[in-house]
């Protein structure tokens, strides 16, 4: 709890972070609980930061997202002020600003780290003093993703919450940015449209506990190859389903093919790096020391922004 002002705030800091293994579907719509496990690194150079505070003004929560117009809270950050709400009794509208150093909602997991950053800051103005493992379910109830963001590192998220698996020195990832157009169809609403019209995702869903278990081996065995062609494999397989949705769902653009391309053409002799794509187009690479500065330094060359991200 601090205060610049005089009024009572809250504070919260947090990161996106990455999927190895995705989340896609939903076990229980209201309890917003993922229908699969995931594995993720959460991403320390990109960060959201938030501030609360009491605020009468609007008579409802709003939030303001860097230098932007005031908006209406959205449904996502009403259920985790309501979960506070429950645990103290509080009924006064919020104040929420809100900054991050990365674009939102292109793909970038922007709610992961928003909602996350708007739990710390909840358990901060409350002095609720949450453990982890509670501050992962509360901010899984706004997006199933921001669970993971409690933690650092490599994170694991089996059925309600995150859980850290380990650190991995030497691993890199950054982004490469083809668009910072807002996403089309967002990812609540994907992951409802897949689920009932996708057989290819009763295929994946399957299949998807044992590549878990895998990748958890990978990781823990720092087998960076399987590692990499398994991360691909799964970010391929997650769009193959939104593909397959109907209406499709194309998250990913000519760009993002282009990238992938470019991807399995440096592996050609030996694999230095995999792609990895949430709900947009972007791609995040994933490589590790000595190869990084040429992976890195491929795509520059070629003119894409770059968002260094770990
Ligand atoms: O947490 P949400 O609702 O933003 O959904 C996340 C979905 C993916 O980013 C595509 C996959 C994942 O596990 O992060």
């Amino acid at each position: 709890m601090s205060s610049t002002s005089g009024a009572r705030e809250g504070v919260g800091v947090s990161h996106p972070n990455i999927a190895f293994v995705k989340y896609w579907g939903k076990k229980d719509e209201g309890e917003n609980v993922p229908l699969n496990g995931s594995i993720s690194h959460t991403l320390n150079m990109l960060h959201t930061r938030t501030v609360i505070r009491h605020s009468h003004a609007a008579g409802h929560d709003v939030i303001r997202y860097g230098e932007g117009e005031l908006q209406r809270a959205d449904s996502k950050a009403e259920k985790v002020i309501a979960h506070f709400r429950g645990l103290t009794g509080d009924r006064a509208p919020f104040l929420i600003c809100t900054e991050s150093n990365f674009p939102p909602s292109c793909g970038l997991a922007s709610s992961a780290s928003g909602i996350s950053a708007l739990v710390l800051a909840l358990d901060d103005f409350y002095g609720t003093n949450l453990p982890a493992e509670e501050l992962s379910r509360v901010s899984r109830q706004g997006s199933g993703s921001a669970a993971r963001s409690i933690h650092k590192g490599i994170v694991q998220m089996r059925d309600t919450h995150g859980e850290f698996l380990c650190e991995w020195p030497g691993l890199k990832i950054f982004a490469v940015l083809v668009s910072g157009e807002k996403k089309r169809v967002g990812s609540t609403e994907g992951m409802k449209r897949t689920a009932e019209t996708s057989s290819l995702f009763r295929q994946r869903q399957e299949g998807v506990g044992k590549r878990l278990c895998r990748m958890e081996a990978y990781i823990l065995q720092r087998d960076f190859e399987a590692f990499a062609l398994l991360t691909m494999q799964d970010s391929n397989e997650m769009h193959a389903c939104c593909m397959d949705s109907f209406p499709p769902i194309f998250y990913l653009n000519e760009q993002s093919r282009r990238v992938i391309e470019d991807v399995h053409a440096l592996n050609k002799d030996q694999v230095r790096a995999a792609y990895t794509f949430d709900a947009g187009p972007n791609a995040f690479i994933i490589t590790r020391e000595p190869a990084y500065p040429q992976v890195r330094r491929h795509f520059e060359e070629k003119g894409y922004d770059i968002l260094d991200a770990l």
